[in-house]
């Protein structure tokens, strides 16, 4: 039903209607109506909910109609359901009870079943039967950013015990990644068979990698994530931030679609990735601004999209949570009525 969709056209690099939109943490902080739904509620246990799943990832197309929903859950889901002792901190993030630090810290990172998240099985079906011809993306954390969180104990700017681990116990690292990549396949095979329309892999944090780095001890089970699911024909995009000098690497990790963030105009982008479409990519804090700041910015990114063979509009990285929802209205509004 979404395979016409002009975002699953744009997927594949196909003619469309208009340029497709959505944003990234389009479901949210920032609308009020997530607000008052989630209040006494904990991220997690929300995530554990299929009515509440439904409701919280309808909100934004409601709101906005952007062009694809994306399911209401966090890339710490599947961790959780194997039995990682986790939490997600407001205004913090993830925090893991005991980082990993050794092999044996390595054994509650069994492989992920179906039946380990049935909630995500159940809210996706019924996604699916309410969103009718609006397609639902389905995503997953990739190994370095689960890692990073699982080695760190909670978000970092530096990484630093990551990298530590990385090149200082290599065989545990591969160990790791190889348990994360698995893990990470399985969620979104879940996510597949109940019938999301695509899936998006977050490597959010592994522009903080130089290349030969992310080469070797990245690249190849990120590239495991994707020949996992190669036998399923779902459209897959991947995405990073301050990935500039990684896209080529991590375009060849298998995936469909690219992600960029604002600091790689995307015709750049798309000539580094070798012509696949390109999603992206507006500075989010460009939605802090007066409007005609947004317009002018958002024709540019629009203009340069228009250069390579496929273009799916989004930000840079997710909605900031001070976001006025009213913007991002007239962005996808604006993004419609665009003609080149
Ligand atoms: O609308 C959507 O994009 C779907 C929902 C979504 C969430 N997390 C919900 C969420 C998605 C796609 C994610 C993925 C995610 N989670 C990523 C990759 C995307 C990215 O932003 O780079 C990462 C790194 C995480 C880990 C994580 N979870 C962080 C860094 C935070 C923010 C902590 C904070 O409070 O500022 C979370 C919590 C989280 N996940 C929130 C939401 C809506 C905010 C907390 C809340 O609502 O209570």
């Amino acid at each position: 039903m979404t395979a016409n969709s002009a975002f699953v056209r744009a997927t594949r690099g196909d003619d469309v209607p208009h340029v497709p939109v959505w944003f990234m943490r389009q479901a949210g902080r920032s609308l009020p109506e997530y607000r008052s739904l989630r209040e006494g509620l904990s991220m997690l246990d929300t995530c554990q909910r299929p009515e509440l799943i439904v409701e919280i990832t309808m909100q934004p197309v409601r709101r906005y109609g952007v062009d694809a929903a994306i399911l209401y859950s966090d890339i710490m889901v599947p961790l959780m359901a194997v039995g990682v002792d986790l939490d997600i901190v407001p205004n913090v993030g993830p925090v893991i009870a005991s980082p990993v630090k050794t092999l044996a810290d390595l054994a509650p990172l069994r492989p992920l079943e179906a039946s380990d998240v049935p909630y995500v099985t159940s809210a996706v079906r019924d996604l699916v039967t309410v969103l009718g011809k609006t397609p639902l993306v389905g995503f997953a954390g990739a190994p370095f950013t689960l890692a990073s969180y699982l080695v760190e104990g909670g978000p970092s700017k530096d990484h630093a015990a990551t990298k530590a681990l990385m090149h200082g116990s290599p065989d545990l690292w591969h160990a790791l990644l190889s348990r994360l990549a698995v893990i990470s396949a399985a969620f979104l095979r879940v996510q597949i068979e109940a019938g999301v329309s695509a899936v998006q892999l977050f490597d959010s944090w592994s522009g903080t990698l130089a290349p030969s780095d992310y080469q070797e001890f990245v690249a190849p089970h990120t590239r495991a994530v994707f020949t996992a699911l190669a036998d399923l024909d779902v459209p897959r995009i991947h995405f990073g931030v301050g990935t500039g000098e990684l896209l080529g690497l991590m375009a060849g990790t298998g995936p469909d679609v690219m992600g960029v963030d604002w600091r790689v105009p995307l015709h750049e982008a798309s000539r580094r990735v070798g012509g696949r479409p390109v999603q992206g990519n507006l500075d989010p804090a460009i939605l802090l601004a007066p409007w005609p700041v947004v317009e002018e910015q958002a024709r540019r990114v629009l203009a340069s999209g228009r250069r390579g063979s496929g273009h799916i509009f989004n930000l840079g990285h997710g909605v900031l949570p001070q976001t006025d929802p009213d913007q991002l209205a007239r962005l996808t509004e604006y993004v419609h009525n665009w003609k080149p």
